[in-house]
């Protein structure tokens, strides 16, 4: 058992390679992005197969291999057989419980020996077919930046610790917060009844989509990405007042060692249609998009685009904002899987499709939905938007 040198200067040129480049241009994509499905998705309605087949052969794209996680999500709570006890002990800490699985990880709850506090552990099993046993230099050197990123909306990195009896494991220590926006959401419904959800609190929502811009703002200005934002992924305090993003940087981070993942079970909902598209370069636009979608969940109690494959997530996004055309998305046509013969659906109003009756939201939401990534509002601008500067009760 060793700690990771962490020293965040150690080759300036090379974190550029791995980071997007300065003033939120685009970066390279490593490989192909991997087919990613959501394990709620059974319960929602689909896109029509022929679609479905319309879409691949027009682009000559393989068959969408619709992969599920094996790995079924464990949320908090239920952990099932003791997991624990299956993990190797590690240096200065007890871990406790399960608390999640996700796409990128395990997470148990544990404590910290010296100091008595609870921490969040996560497992990221980014080396299991790494035989040498050693953790990528790339990967330190992402794990340093992570470690930089030390603002009140993003979750705290602690501690990173390699475990020696499992080559593979590389374990990241965060500051423990007490629930996450899909889970807190849940618990302020009234019924269970799905019809019946609501959004949270005007005042709430304003809150939480200040912090959230804080958090992602603050990380574009380091360069990093999150590419992963959905509501699982904010963590909020134990007395529902703070949000604090967690999972930045660890979508690139797992990606780094191509081909490691058969499994995935990440969420297509709040994934940008540039990336739908097969754009190879992106921006910090991505993220801004992820917000969008979890601004209107947050009002609505409800996924705004809850897509059941790539071209179903797609053509939900096409029937409400209209399917795209080089008007309003310059770069559209030369994306890898535009297709010229996609359904053509007008563009609806936001507020035919989000329950929302403040102008200020919406224009900001309308600003935040934009195709054209270069034309999507940033996080710095949102900030000065109204709708977060206007004082409490005004609209
Ligand atoms: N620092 C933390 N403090 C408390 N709970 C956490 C922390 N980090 C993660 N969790 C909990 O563990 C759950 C699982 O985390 P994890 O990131 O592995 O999965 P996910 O967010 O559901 O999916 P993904 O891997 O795609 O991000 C989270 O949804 C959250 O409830
Ligand atoms: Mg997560």
């Amino acid at each position: 058992m060793h700690r990771i040198p962490v020293d965040p200067h150690d080759d300036p040129a090379e974190n550029e390679a791995i980071l997007w480049a300065a003033g939120g241009a685009d970066f390279e994509v490593p490989g192909e992005e991997r087919h990613i499905v959501h394990e709620d998705d059974e319960q929602m309605g689909g896109v029509a197969p022929s679609n479905q087949q319309n879409f691949n052969r027009q682009n000559g794209a393989p068959p969408q291999d619709q992969r599920r996680g094996n790995q079924q999500r464990q949320g908090r709570g239920d952990g099932g057989e003791n997991p624990v006890e299956q993990e190797p002990i590690l240096d200065g800490y007890d871990r406790t419980d399960l608390i999640g699985q996700g796409a990128y990880g395990v997470v148990f709850r544990g404590v910290r020996r010296a100091s008595g506090e609870t921490v969040a552990i996560k497992r990221i099993p980014f080396g299991e077919n790494n035989m040498e046993g050693g953790v990528p230099c790339a990967v330190i050197r992402e794990i340093s930046l992570l470690r930089e990123l030390n603002h009140p909306n993003v979750v705290r990195l602690l501690d990173v610790i390699q475990a020696q009896d499992q080559p593979g494991g590389l374990y990241l220590v965060f500051e423990y917060v007490a629930h996450d926006l899909k889970t807190y959401m849940d618990s302020q419904q009234a019924s269970e009844d799905p019809s019946q959800r609501h959004g949270l609190p005007k005042e709430t929502v304003r809150s939480f989509m200040r912090q959230i811009l804080e958090g992602v703002c603050f990380c574009h200005m380091y360069r990093v990405l999150h590419r992963d934002l959905k509501p699982h992924n904010l963590l909020i305090s134990h007395d529902g007042t703070q949000l604090k993003l967690a999972d930045f940087g660890l979508a690139r981070l797992s990606a780094l060692p191509a081909g490691l993942y058969t499994h995935e079970v990440v969420t297509l909902w709040y994934r940008a249609p540039e990336l739908l598209l097969g754009a190879q370069r992106y921006s910090s636009a991505v993220d801004v998009w992820s917000i969008g979608c979890i601004f209107a969940e947050m009002i609505s109690g409800y996924a705004l685009f809850p897509g059941r494959s790539d071209i179903d997530q797609l053509f939900k996004i096409f029937q409400r904002r209209g399917t795209p055309t080089s008007d309003i998305w310059p770069a559209v046509e030369n994306l890898p899987l535009y297709n010229r013969e996609f359904p053509q659906w007008q563009p609806r109003l936001i507020t035919d499709f989000v329950r929302v009756d403040c102008q200020y939201a919406t224009d900001l939401l309308e600003k935040i939905l934009r195709y054209d990534p270069d034309q999507r509002i940033s996080c710095r601008a949102a900030l000065e938007h109204p709708y977060i500067i206007t004082a409490q009760g005004q609209q």
